[in-house]
């Protein structure tokens, strides 16, 4: 097959991302929430989550109206995410994607209520009022990422990650926390791409474990940075984990240990997308890649 080109994929991709939200994100909310909203959302971050719901789409032919909408809404409910995560009462951050954090640009109630639209805002996008997403596919984009964002996904483990600050979690209740509060939306996207086309049960299967596998080594690779990396480069405060004592990748086996356990979900991702049946999974894969060999 042809040789794949990353970076204009992404970059193409990345251009109807930034257009859509810029588009969507905060323009009927009062002043100041509005402000928050795209303040939170607009000029920063990876875009990583949209990228996978549009390459999953992409893989299974999906409808483009429908990706490129949960591909903003798999975005608003991370920037949310990390809204609050940034806040006091978790894990007190004053700087983000290079900035002031949410909170100490527009006061605590001012953040709460930024995720809290944010997160509205994103099953809004999935349910638009034309027809150009069908009722039915509407209904399975709007139930994955509720699961993914809610008690059994990114909430549930955020719960846990501020319930074991200073407790020494054994491997798999340390990897059960990090699918949750990271994989699970992570994972949410690749399902949500696959969701807005037509996919074999076995092909599907394949992008679940595919969307696992990548999903942890996600947080392998973001607890490694915070030993490894300096906050200019990751647009946060780097060293955080260690001085709030909180039970990571790292912590718990070294970080040479944690270099080769995300790349072992690394091959098991790509083995994943061969076991697929799907015909051009070459932007899932090169997405594999950027989530383990990134630098920020
Ligand atoms: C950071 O996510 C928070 C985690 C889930 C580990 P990203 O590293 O994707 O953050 P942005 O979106 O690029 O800022
Ligand atoms: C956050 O994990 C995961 C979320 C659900 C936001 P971290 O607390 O490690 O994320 P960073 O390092 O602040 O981005
Ligand atoms: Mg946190
Ligand atoms: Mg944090
Ligand atoms: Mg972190």
């Amino acid at each position: 097959m042809a040789e794949f080109d990353v970076q204009s994929w992404s970059a193409e991709r990345l251009v109807r991302v930034e257009r859509a939200l810029e588009s969507w994100v905060g323009i009927d909310a009062p002043a100041d929430l509005g402000e928050a909203m795209r303040y939170s959302v607009l000029d920063g971050g990876k875009r990583l989550r949209p990228l996978l719901v549009l390459a999953a789409s992409e893989a299974v032919g999906g409808n483009a109206q429908a990706a490129l909408r949960a591909a903003c809404a798999a975005e608003l409910i991370h920037a949310y995410s990390l809204v609050h995560d940034d806040m006091p009462c978790m894990d007190n951050d004053v700087l983000r994607r290079g900035k002031p954090t949410v909170h100490v640009k527009f006061g605590e109630a001012g953040a709460l209520l930024a995720g809290d639209a944010l997160q509205a805002l994103a099953f809004e996008l999935l349910t638009p009022e034309s027809d150009q997403v069908p009722e039915a596919m509407q209904a399975r984009l709007c139930r994955l990422l509720a699961h993914a964002a809610g008690s059994a996904g990114m909430a549930g483990g955020q719960a846990i990650d501020l319930a074991s600050v200073g407790v020494k979690l054994n491997e798999d209740q340390l990897r059960q926390m990090h699918r949750l509060k990271t994989g699970a939306l992570l994972q949410g996207s690749v399902l949500m791409g696959a969701a807005c086309g037509e996919v074999s049960t076995a092909g599907r299967a394949a992008l679940a474990d595919f969307g696992a596998a990548i999903g942890l080594a996600f947080q392998v690779v973001d607890d490694i940075l915070d030993v490894t990396a300096d906050s200019a480069t990751l647009g946060k405060t780097a060293g955080k984990d260690a001085d709030q004592d909180k039970p990571t990748y790292v912590s718990i086996l070294g970080l040479a240990r944690s270099r080769s356990y995300a790349h072992e979900l690394y091959a098991q991702a790509l083995a994943a997308l061969d076991a697929s049946g799907l015909a051009d999974t070459r932007a899932l894969r090169a997405l594999a890649d950027m989530v383990v060999n990134r630098a920020h």
